[in-house]
């Protein structure tokens, strides 16, 4: 059995985004598609509720999980749907799903938090947690340009990132803009050191394109784009977005100190990326 694409839903409106995403990706990878709504009944201070009682936080999330279902339905006939309602903390609940899940997806807000926040707290969690790839979706987001980007640097951290975009590159018949940003190290500390900048952007060029190798002879199909930036990658990044359906980032990546936070691109970029954002972490073994 393939595992399915899960999708957190709590009835928002960013909620319904994420869950169209979903369903579209669960037909273009033949993929089952399975709803959660965690329940969380100690954010109102109680315990439990009789059990006795339908108690209203359950039944919203029945709603939320009938809509959902019937969003996704309307949309691709063909996909297998689940439903699954679970008590407990959401970001908890969501991120342990990622176990059994190919990927989760969120949407950008949910239904509490505050209102000048981009990112709510559940999806900011899971995505810096989960075991899986998780993708953010907004409000708005419509697959418009036929492009994936991908932000890469010279690590291995950064291979399951781009096993991912060259997977959706290659469905979506779409390019693969695969972006490098580098700068030099600020030296301020030893400004007697010189550099030859041609010499490093060479340097820089060799390791994207030894990297992309490696997965262009898997997807030989692929079109890929080599994009080497000079620039901060979260703004070389964000500017890509502007005009891809997807931008895939690794969780975290060279001089992260631990593999289980999301470094400061995943961060940034999904507070700025302008078209849905997956996160993609390396699987434990
Ligand atoms: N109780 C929940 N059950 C399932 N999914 C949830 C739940 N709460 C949030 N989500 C998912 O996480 C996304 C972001 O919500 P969240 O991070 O809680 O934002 P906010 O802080 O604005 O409420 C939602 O769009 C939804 O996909
Ligand atoms: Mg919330």
């Amino acid at each position: 059995m393939p595992l399915p694409i899960i999708v957190g839903t709590d009835g928002s409106p960013e909620a319904t985004s994420a869950v169209e995403w979903a369903a579209d990706d669960a037909a273009r990878r033949g993929l089952p598609l399975r709803f959660v709504s965690v329940v969380d009944h100690w954010a109102y201070g109680i315990p439990k509720f009789p059990a006795t009682l339908a108690d209203p936080l359950t039944v919203h999330a029945e709603r939320a999980l009938e809509a959902a279902e019937a969003t996704a339905r309307e949309r691709r006939p063909e996909v297998e749907i689940s439903k699954e309602i679970v008590e407990g903390i959401p970001a908890r609940i969501l991120r342990d799903r990622g176990r059994e899940a190919e990927e989760i997806v969120l949407g950008s807000r949910g239904l509490g938090g505050f209102a000048g926040l981009v990112i709510g707290s559940v999806s900011t969690h899971v995505a810096g947690h989960a075991p899986c790839p998780v993708v953010v979706v907004r409000p708005g987001w419509r697959d418009a340009h036929a492009r994936v980007v991908v932000g890469l640097d010279d690590s291995a951290e950064c291979d399951p990132a781009l096993g991912y975009a060259f997977e959706q590159a290659r469905l979506r018949r779409a390019t693969l803009r695969a972006v490098f940003a580098w700068q030099l190290p600020v030296h301020t500390l030893a400004p007697e050191i010189a550099y030859d900048i041609s010499e490093v952007r060479e340097a820089r060029q060799r390791v994207v394109t030894r990297k992309l190798d490696t997965w262009r002879r898997l997807h030989p199909e692929v079109d890929v784009q080599e994009d080497l930036v000079y620039g901060h990658p979260v703004q070389a990044l964000t500017e890509a977005s502007g005009d891809a359906d997807l931008l895939v980032v690794g969780s975290h990546g060279r001089g992260a100190l631990g593999a289980a936070v999301l470094g400061s691109v995943g961060r940034a970029v999904l507070h700025h990326a302008s078209c849905p954002v997956a996160i993609v972490r390396p699987r434990a073994v």
